[in-house]
């Protein structure tokens, strides 16, 4: 299910990110190859050269800066943002202004897509029984996964309202190893998410949401529209086994993070 016209030039927010990282070596070698005509890279953190590739060091956020990094791109992918929970005074700027902000500059400069690092805690609140796809209503277990949930919405409405299509991920657990017993029915590994990432950039779509999530088996999620969009993971969570696995059974499909207490700030 690919699309024609692959994205020429794309603008990497979250650089330094450990999945920024993943993604920039990933991208720099596709602008080596000539497969890409131009690489930009930012984030509020000084990150790793990529030879020719454009480096902003910025903080994402206020509206001027976003216009700017968007302009004469042809794709985004979206890492950047406090990537667990937090108060509204940091989330607030980084994940909410910023992904608003991001859509309307995609929309502004004719930008074909956006690739959105949403996440499981967008659905966190599901139990641990009750296996659900791409349908399932969001039901955050944080005021961060209710910002991945915002992220995914304002992607809905600008895929019928603007030509910006969107690709919303709700990663799993993306690290370089398997450290807890849920990581089993939520790993991604990094060579799967570059996986996804391509299926993101390539397909034909409006709007999607699809799970990060390796070749996982009894997994929380239904994987199936992302299938049907290309994807086609490799690996499995049992390879990846750290040394010492974290044991702790949850009743939530979002871990922890559903007892995590709302900070008063
Ligand atoms: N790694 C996972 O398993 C996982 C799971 C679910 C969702 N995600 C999402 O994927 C994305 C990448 O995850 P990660 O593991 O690489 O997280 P990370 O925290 O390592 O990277 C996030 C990056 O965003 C940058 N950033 C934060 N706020 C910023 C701002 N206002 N301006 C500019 N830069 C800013 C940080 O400096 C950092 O480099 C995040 O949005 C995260 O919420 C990751």
């Amino acid at each position: 299910m690919k699309d024609s016209v692959y994205p020429q030039k794309i603008l990497l927010t979250g650089a330094a990110g450990g999945l920024g990282q993943v993604a920039a070596r990933h991208l720099g070698r596709m602008l080596r190859r000539g497969d890409l005509a131009g690489l930009r890279m930012a984030d509020i953190n000084p990150m790793e050269e990529v030879e020719g590739a454009e480096i902003v060091q910025t903080p994402i956020s206020e509206r001027d800066v976003i216009f700017d990094l968007v302009e004469d791109m042809d794709a985004v992918i979206h890492l950047s943002g406090i990537s667990g929970e937090s108060d509204w005074a940091s989330l607030i700027p980084s994940n909410l202004a910023a992904t608003a902000h991001l859509w309307d500059a995609a929309f502004a400069h004719g930008t074909d897509r956006i690739l959105f690092a949403s996440s499981n805690h967008a659905v966190g609140m599901y139990p641990v029984e009750q296996r659900i796809d791409d349908t399932a209503a969001p039901r955050p277990d944080s005021r961060y996964g209710l910002t991945k949930a915002f992220g995914e919405q304002l992607g809905a409405l600008y895929a019928v309202k603007t030509p910006v299509r969107s690709f919303c991920m709700r990663i799993g657990s993306c690290f370089a190893q398997v450290t807890a017993r849920r990581h089993l029915k939520t790993f991604q590994s990094h060579a799967d998410f570059l996986r996804m990432i391509e299926t993101g950039l390539t397909a034909d779509y409006r709007h999607e949401v699809v799970y990060g999530i390796s070749d996982n088996d009894d997994s929380f999620w239904d994987n199936r529209n992302a299938l049907r969009l290309g994807y086609t993971p490799r690996d499995k969570p049992q390879d990846f086994l750290a040394e010492e696995i974290d044991q702790t059974e949850h009743r939530l499909q979002g871990g922890e993070f559903p007892d995590l207490p709302l900070s008063r700030d």
